[in-house]
């Protein structure tokens, strides 16, 4: 077995890692030109390895035209020019590697960019020898699409090319066609192109949109009720009946024989489902399952018209995740990624540093391996852009459309899609005070969030009482402490609306983590046995005069506070 990675005494290295997700283009930007770079990311390598992480998961680097920020790939084995070079890259695989630290790969293997040569030469003609590489169908008799399937980005899944009578499928954007996983030599070209990469010494995969891979066999109209007449894609083209056989042999062909790290987004997943997807005999090592940072969002997906939800139910939908079934199964811990709007605004009233704490302990106390997306450690916000003109990201767009087509007023539309906006999470990274935050000295591709003056890394690297220094005591606990590592997960208070509590246990330690969501003082009650245990104080957001008997319980608006029990 080649190792691609550390193995730590008995445990899979991963197991005991950290992960922190870099947005390249919104990192740091080295050669001034107001985009994130290669370069700029490897300047910071000694800033990451302060914070305490192990592994770096890095978007999409590859070429590309950047319709939808580099998950439209024309060539899987060229770097971008914005990004850097290929050598680059190397330099930046081997730095991290000097600070022990493993980088793992996007791999964007449900479609290509409608640029990628493979597709230019299946569009070509019918005759094409890649013609099948792609999904290509006949109208309908009148001129109609194949069925009513409809794109993850809006409108029909299905793009008519005039050229030769047909229309090719595509579930995110029409740039973005998928790729036929039906067709073996398509598959094998994949292999290659994934061999490629595991042969650099990477640490390993993040799968995008992995469960899309195989579609609904008989590619018919669906039952809709939607005036547009068109039927979400998820529901012919999510989690379909044979795609663990495929997976398999993704595996086997591919990361099955290198010691790495596999996380696979997997929307679709249920949570009985899981055990066939990761550990030994599953697929994957970790899975993003989203229940808990979707709780506002609707079947159909709107972001303009979010469901209400309560700490309760993010409790559960946490809870749930945390449970897995089969002996080697492990978790995917993540409150935010480069698609999701900031935590901070919105999981927690008030935010400011002792909210974005609280959500911390409650967060990287969890079992399995933690993702700490760029800034989270800073409590970056969202950003209230003016005009819808700001916004960069494909889906935003979409979904302010498809907001004022439902009878939004512009206003309405601009407000209500602001709070989901993937590009929340996009604007630049926040170095310092200084012009652009820091990120660059040209104005940068999105506009920086105002509030880089008082959040920042300079000022939170200088404040030992800082959302950034308490990310890093926490990390320090977790990488020391054998209960926050290995321990069962059990929720206390489940229907508490406003405090979040839970247990880890291990070899008949435990370790206690409360925290308290609301503005509001909190007195509680938990179980017998936890409240006339030995307490020891790990960590507390709060001033605080310790005691080592927790007996009367009561936490402060916004406070967390973690203690060991013997
Ligand atoms: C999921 C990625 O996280 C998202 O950013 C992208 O738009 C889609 N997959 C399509 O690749
Ligand atoms: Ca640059």
């Amino acid at each position: 077995m080649i190792r691609g990675a550390i193995t730590i005494a008995n445990q899979l290295w991963w197991k005991n890692a950290i992960c922190y997700q870099i947005y390249p283009k919104s990192f740091y930007d080295s050669n001034s030109d107001g985009i994130g770079d290669l370069k700029g990311i490897i300047t910071k390598l000694d800033y990451l390895k302060d914070l305490g992480i192990s592994i770096i998961w890095i978007n999409p680097v590859y070429k590309s035209p950047m319709v939808d920020n580099g998950y439209d790939i024309s060539d899987y084995e060229t770097i971008h020019d914005q990004y850097g070079t290929m050598t680059d890259l190397d330099i930046f695989i081997k730095e991290a590697k000097k600070r022990d630290i493993y980088i793992i790969m996007d791999m964007v293997i449900n479609h290509t960019s409608d640029e990628h040569p493979w597709f230019v030469e299946s569009r070509a003609h019918k005759d094409s020898l890649k013609r099948d590489w792609y999904i290509w169908r006949d109208p309908k008799d009148d001129g109609a699409p194949p069925n009513n399937w409809r794109s993850v980005f809006g409108g029909s899944a299905w793009e008519y090319d005039a050229e030769t009578y047909q229309y090719y499928l595509h579930v995110f954007s029409k740039k973005q066609p998928d790729l036929n996983w039906e067709n073996p030599e398509v598959r094998k070209a994949i292999y290659k192109m994934i061999n490629f990469w595991l042969n650099k010494g990477i640490g390993g995969f993040r799968f995008d949109a992995i469960t899309f891979i195989k579609k609904r066999s008989d590619f018919s109209d669906l039952p809709t009720t939607s005036p547009d007449g068109l039927v979400p894609i998820a529901k012919a083209s999510l989690n379909q009946p044979g795609i663990l056989q495929l997976l398999h042999e993704l595996k086997e062909q591919t990361f099955g024989n290198y010691d790495v790290f596999t996380v696979a987004e997997a929307p679709g997943v249920a949570s009985h489902e899981r055990s066939k997807f990761i550990g030994e005999q599953g697929v994957f090592d970790v899975l993003f399952e989203f229940n808990h940072v979707n709780i506002y969002l609707r079947e159909e997906g709107k972001w303009y018209e979010p469901m209400p939800w309560t700490l309760v139910d993010f409790k559960k939908a946490i809870a749930n995740s945390q449970k897995i079934d089969n002996m080697d199964g492990w978790c995917a811990l993540f409150l935010e990624n480069h698609d999701l709007p900031r935590s901070v605004s919105t999981f927690i009233k008030n935010v400011g540093p002792n909210s974005a704490k609280v959500l911390a302990t409650m967060y990287l106390l969890l079992r399995g391996t933690p993702f700490i997306y760029q800034g989270q450690e800073l409590g970056m916000t969202n950003i209230d852009f003016s005009s819808i003109t700001n916004y960069d990201d494909i889906a935003t767009l979409d979904q302010y459309h498809l907001a004022l087509a439902d009878g939004y007023t512009p206003k309405v539309a601009l407000e209500r899609i602001g709070k989901f906006s993937r590009d929340n999470a996009r604007t630049p990274m926040q170095w310092n005070a200084g012009k652009y935050a820091g990120f660059s000295d040209h104005e940068p591709w999105l506009e920086v969030n105002p509030n880089y003056v008082e959040i920042n890394v300079a000022q939170q690297v200088a404040d030992l009482k800082s959302v950034y220094h308490y990310y890093r005591k926490l990390i320090e606990i977790r990488n020391t402490n054998d209960v926050i590592l290995h321990g069962d997960f059990e929720l206390l208070l489940p229907d508490d609306q406003t405090v979040f509590a839970y247990r880890r246990t291990f070899n008949e330690k435990t370790v206690l983590v409360m925290t308290n969501f609301s503005e509001f003082r909190r007195k509680f009650h938990l179980p017998v046995e936890i409240k006339y245990s030995k307490a020891q104080l790990l960590i507390s957001n709060l001033e605080f005069s310790d005691d080592d008997c927790i007996q009367y319980l009561e936490l402060q608006p916004f406070e967390a506070r973690v203690y060991e029990l013997r």
